[in-house]
């Protein structure tokens, strides 16, 4: 769901794709010439002088004053859009051989064309060029990068927070919402493609904020969409397999993430080192690496004592953890999390060591850590509490790795406490999961509530019987004790979880996180798991909590 866009399809305009929301108010022009200066193209007489203002991928988000690039899109090529472009206000076009070969059965265009041999690569330092992002010598907000498999949502999040405690001024681009120091504008991609980024880079920079955090999917990195960004602190959480489909390879995968930790790309780098391709990162990195030890593991050189940073003494506190970061020249830092799982841990100590690293001095972190609590921020829909008692917790999980280890990071340690969950299979993805996601759930809940996700265009009650499939089975064979339940509508499934839980019991809604629609058979059907447990909650009189959302 976060990277729908195929490489390239925002050259069609058929996707959602940019928004001028983005943008900053005041453009200083570009000439056309110090445009083909700066790509190595010749433009000749006049064409030089004309004002570039803007730069578009896309004829339906051209605003006037635009360079509109037309680029290969899955389906058409940009270049049949032209004359919507021109007609939006485009200055100029910027396209390829292919473009150029459509361009010469249309009529006479208005607007000078540049030809490039590979215009995609040209766009991220071009939106650079024309918005001014992150010009040299001049002030900036700091910008931190997360990348990895799992945890950038969260950690990004987290960055944010802490920043925002120590009275940072702050933005945030993301899968969930981007902040630029206006309202939320709901994000469509793990990371909007390069034009928007510089041009949200430069709305930050106009409103004065001081830093941001943005979350880097290997995505964005191979589809250009962070092209000619330069992170002052870019940080690596893990790299398990995922994505596989696109990247190949897991060596290419693990090429493709390195990628952000060059010169080109970050200034300094915060690595976790408890996989070993994080170790590897960590020894091969282009730029000045510090390392991070969360929990010990990772061969020699991610080994606790050769890290530059080890999370030591985790301690249980309510369904989070406090623990220490140290130093290993002897600064330690007293840290807690509130929101549950040890991989919490990890986000915060990365999202902690980074903002150091980032130039933030110890002391005033601890103050900031201490004061301001925050990584019990509400990230929405990751690990998300709607209320303590009982435990209530939405979390995004929705293959079977996942939902096992957010069952395991709500397990409270209290005797006596049960654990419900809440959760369904999607339709139309690759069905073997539905019976280990039942198997799963009955191993590591007491009850298990199963009901629909997302059907799409499959019958719900189809994917509900493979599911419960699952869970029988494994109730039978393994001898389980949890109890099984089939529960439909989701908002009746998650009613049923409040009337059987009690106050020291967790219920655990899973799969849909932060997503407030539900796709049946062609029609959005509004939903919030969260929403529906604050109601069910309230009216059987349990306390829910404020929702914690991060103000820009
Ligand atoms: N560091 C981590 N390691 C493993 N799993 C994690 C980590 N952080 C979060 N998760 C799990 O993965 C899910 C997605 O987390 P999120 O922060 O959105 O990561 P991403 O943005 O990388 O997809 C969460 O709901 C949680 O269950
Ligand atoms: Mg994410």
């Amino acid at each position: 769901m976060s990277d729908q866009n195929a490489p390239g399809a925002s050259a069609a305009p058929s996707g959602p794709g940019s928004t001028s929301g983005f943008r900053p108010a005041a453009v200083a022009a570009v000439p056309l010439a110090t445009i083909g200066e700066s790509i190595g193209v010749v433009v000749p007489g006049a064409a030089g002088s004309v004002p570039v203002t803007g730069i578009s991928l896309n004829s339906r988000t051209v605003q006037p004053g635009d360079l509109y690039v037309a680029l290969p899109g899955a389906s058409r090529h940009g270049a049949d859009f032209v004359s919507q472009a021109v007609e939006a206000g485009a200055a100029a076009v910027l396209t390829d051989d292919a473009g150029a070969r459509l361009l010469a059965f249309s009529h006479d265009i208005a607007v000078p064309v540049l030809l490039a041999e590979e215009p995609r690569s040209l766009v991220g330092g071009l939106s650079a060029l024309i918005y001014q992002s992150r010009p040299e010598g001049a002030q900036a907000p700091a910008l931190f990068g997360v990348t990895g498999t799992n945890g950038k949502t969260t950690t990004t999040y987290f960055i944010n927070a802490l920043l925002q405690a120590l009275g940072q001024k702050t933005g945030l681009i993301g899968t969930i919402e981007i902040l630029a120091g206006g309202a939320p504008i709901p994000s469509l991609l793990t990371t909007p493609e390069s034009t928007d980024v510089h041009a949200l880079l430069a709305l930050m920079r106009e409103r004065g904020l001081d830093a941001a955090s943005m979350e880097v999917s290997s995505h964005a990195v191979s589809f250009h969409r962070v092209d000619g960004v330069v992170f002052d602190v870019a940080g690596f959480t893990n790299l398990t397999q995922d994505h596989l489909d696109l990247h190949g390879s897991m060596d290419e995968y693990f090429q493709t993430k390195a990628q952000l930790f060059t010169a080109e790309r970050a200034r300094r780098a915060v690595v976790t080192v408890d996989d070993d391709w994080g170790v590897t990162l960590a020894a091969t990195a282009g730029i000045p690496v510090t390392t991070l030890a969360t929990h010990g593991a990772g061969g020699a050189a991610g080994s606790p004592a050769a890290a530059d940073w080890t999370v030591t003494d985790p301690a249980p506190r309510g369904l989070g953890t406090d623990f220490t970061l140290r130093h290993r020249g002897g600064t330690e830092l007293r840290v807690h999390t509130g929101l549950p799982g040890s991989f919490n841990v990890a986000n915060a100590a990365l999202a902690t060591v980074m903002v150091l690293t980032g130039g933030h001095d110890a002391a005033a972190v601890q103050a900031a850590l201490d004061a301001g609590d925050p990584f019990t921020v509400a990230v929405p829909g990751r690990m998300q509490l709607v209320s303590t008692a009982p435990a209530a917790v939405v979390d995004f999980a929705h293959n079977p790795d996942a939902l096992a280890r957010a069952l395991e990071a709500v397990r409270s340690p209290e005797p006596g406490s049960r654990v419900i969950i809440v959760f369904g299979a999607t339709g139309q993805r690759d069905q073997s999961k539905r019976p280990a996601m039942g198997a799963i759930a009955a191993r590591l809940a007491d009850t298990v509530i199963v009901s629909d996700d997302d059907p799409h265009d499959e019958d719900a009650a189809a994917i509900r019987a493979d599911v419960m499939a699952g869970a029988v089975e494994a109730k039978e064979h393994e001898d389980l004790s949890c109890s099984i339940l089939e529960v439909f509508p989701r908002d009746a499934a998650i009613r049923k979880a409040v009337e059987l839980a009690g106050p020291a019991d967790t219920i655990l809604v899973a799969g849909r996180g932060h997503e407030v629609w539900q796709e049946v058979k062609g029609v959005n059907l509004a939903l919030d798991d969260r929403v529906e447990l604050r109601s069910a909650l309230t009216a059987r009189g349990f306390t829910v909590l404020e929702d914690q959302r991060i103000e820009s």
